[in-house]
C-alpha cells in the first residue's frame, strides 16, 4: 500500500514538475533556454576552492628598495655629519683671525697738535693704538715719571687680550685716570706700566713717528714689548724729528 502511495506521490510530483515546466516554457525550445540560465547561474558561484591562493591588489606585497636598518643608519650619520659641520663651524669662526693682515702696518694717527700734554690718552681704533702725550709733571706714579713726549700704546691686555680702555675717572692709589682692563682688572698708568692685576707685564709700545707737517704715523708692525720703562720710550716732536 505504501509503495502505491509513494508511486502515486511521485507521479503526482511528476506530473508537478511538467506541470510547472509547461507552465514557464511552452515550447521544447523554451525549456533549452531554461536548462542554460541554470547553467549560467551555477557557473556565476563565488565559492573559493579551498587552498586557492586568491590574487588581491591589498595582499601584493611590495618590497622595499630601502630596508629599516639602512635608513636608521642613514639618519643617524646625516645628523652626526651635520652636528659635526657645525661643530667645525664654530670652530673656525671663533680661531680665524680676521684683518690681521691689515692690521699690521702703518696707520695715521692724528697730528701732534691734537694731544697737550697731560691730556687724555687718544685712541685710533683701526691701529688699535692709544697714542698719549706724557706730561713731565705728572707723578711716576700715573705714569709720567718725568717724561714728556708722544707714545704709542697697543691696546691689546698682555694678560688674555682684551681690549682695555682708558678711565680718565676711575679712581686708584688716591688718583684718577688709568688704564684698566674690564676682563680681570689689570691696571696700567698713562704710559702702559702695570701696577695692578694678573697682567704679566706693561702694555706693548708700537713705533711711532712724524713728518713735517706734523702728522703721526703708528708703526704696528713694530712692537716692542711693555716693561716699566715704557714712560721712557716716549719721544718729544724734535726727537721724533731728528728720527725722519
Ligand atoms: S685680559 Fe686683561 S687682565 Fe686679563
Amino acid at each position: 500500500m505504501e509503495d502505491n502511495t509513494d508511486g502515486i506521490d511521485s507521479n503526482q510530483n511528476d506530473d508537478s514538475q511538467e506541470d510547472h515546466s509547461q507552465e514557464i516554457g511552452s515550447s521544447p525550445a523554451a525549456g533549452a533556454s531554461i536548462d542554460a540560465w541554470k547553467d549560467a547561474l551555477s557557473s556565476r558561484s563565488t565559492a573559493v576552492p579551498e587552498k586557492t591562493i586568491v590574487p588581491s591588489a591589498q595582499a601584493h606585497i611590495i618590497k622595499p628598495n630601502v630596508t629599516r636598518r639602512t635608513f636608521v643608519k642613514g639618519t643617524f650619520w646625516t645628523g652626526f655629519g651635520v652636528t659635526l659641520l657645525g661643530f667645525v663651524g664654530i670652530f673656525l669662526d671663533f680661531f680665524w683671525p680676521r684683518g690681521v693682515e691689515k692690521f699690521a702696518g702703518p696707520y695715521p694717527a692724528g697730528n701732534v697738535n691734537d694731544f697737550k700734554p697731560g691730556a687724555a690718552p687718544i685712541r685710533f681704533k683701526a691701529a688699535q693704538t692709544w697714542i698719549v702725550n706724557l706730561d713731565p709733571s705728572d707723578t711716576s706714579e700715573v705714569g709720567g715719571e718725568g717724561k714728556s713726549g708722544y707714545l704709542a700704546l697697543w691696546q691689546k691686555c698682555p694678560h688674555l687680550g682684551c681690549a682695555v680702555p682708558w678711565r680718565g675717572g676711575f679712581n686708584f692709589n688716591d688718583a684718577d685716570g688709568w688704564f684698566r682692563c674690564p676682563c680681570h682688572g689689570s691696571t696700567y698708568t698713562k704710559a702702559g706700566k702695570i701696577v695692578f692685576g694678573p697682567a704679566p707685564r706693561s702694555m706693548d709700545t708700537f713705533a711711532l713717528t712724524v713728518d713735517a707737517q706734523g702728522n703721526l704715523t703708528v708703526h704696528t708692525d713694530q712692537v716692542t714689548p711693555g716693561s716699566d720703562d715704557n714712560a721712557s720710550r716716549a719721544k718729544t716732536l724734535d726727537e721724533l724729528n731728528e728720527m725722519t
